[in-house]
């Protein structure tokens, strides 16, 4: 277990109420993507570094295949008992999208990435790309949300994550494998020190 997935899996202790993260409704932007229907009933999905959110319930109690991968054991067993209250069938991963089990290649019509990939170190990022391309069905649709430029450095140490510029998205090693479908900027609203400018970004995998 590396350091970072042990400060993940103890940070999960906390009851769900004080995880700086979960977030107490659906994914808008998400929604949007449900409700323009490039994501459907029957299509497989793997939430990345999915942890305990209800987006993937969202996804589950709509009749998608939802997985979820994540690194730390403790926000699967959180995202289980979510799952038995709301009665959906979700599958957990334990995994790091670092090395992911070769049996989920060529699985997925969907991935999404609802702050994963900010805590990816830069010198891991193409490995996570090339795990993301590996997992996808050709022409499947890989969704980032991170936190961006634009937003200053944390103050807090605790699991700070990255900020994200376009540069680190455009750069070509990532557009060799994925087209660019939109990459845009949302206001996090939950955030008491005021809104963050976060990233949507959707790919299609080439
Ligand atoms: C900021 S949290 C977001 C959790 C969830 N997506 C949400 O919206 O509530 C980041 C998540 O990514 C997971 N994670 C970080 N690095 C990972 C990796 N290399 N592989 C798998 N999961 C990872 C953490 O355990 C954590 O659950």
């Amino acid at each position: 277990m590396t350091l970072k997935q042990a400060e993940f899996d103890s940070y999960y202790n906390k009851e769900l109420q004080y995880i700086k993260w979960f977030e107490p409704y659906i994914q808008p932007k998400m929604l949007d993507e449900w409700n323009n229907q490039s994501i459907r009933a029957g299509m497989w999905l793997l939430d990345v570094g999915g942890g305990c959110s209800l987006d993937s319930i969202f996804y589950a109690s709509n009749g998608i295949h939802t997985v979820v991968l994540d690194f730390s054991e403790n926000a699967l067993n959180k995202l289980k008992k979510l799952a038995d209250f709301y009665g959906v069938k979700i599958e957990c991963e334990n995994a790091s999208i670092l090395s992911v089990p070769e049996r989920l290649s060529n699985k997925f019509d969907i991935l999404t990435d609802n702050g994963c990939f900010h805590h990816i170190e830069p010198e891991y990022r193409l490995q996570y790309i090339n795990s993301a391309s590996h997992l996808l069905k050709k022409g499947g649709l890989l969704y980032i949300r991170a936190i961006s430029e634009y937003v200053p450095p944390s103050t807090d140490n605790s699991l700070s994550a990255y900020r994200i510029s376009a540069d680190d998205i455009t750069r070509k090693e990532f557009l060799d494998k994925f087209k660019l479908v939109e990459m845009s900027l949302f206001d996090y609203i939950l955030n008491p020190r005021g809104r963050q400018k976060i990233w949507f970004i959707k790919l299609q995998r080439r």
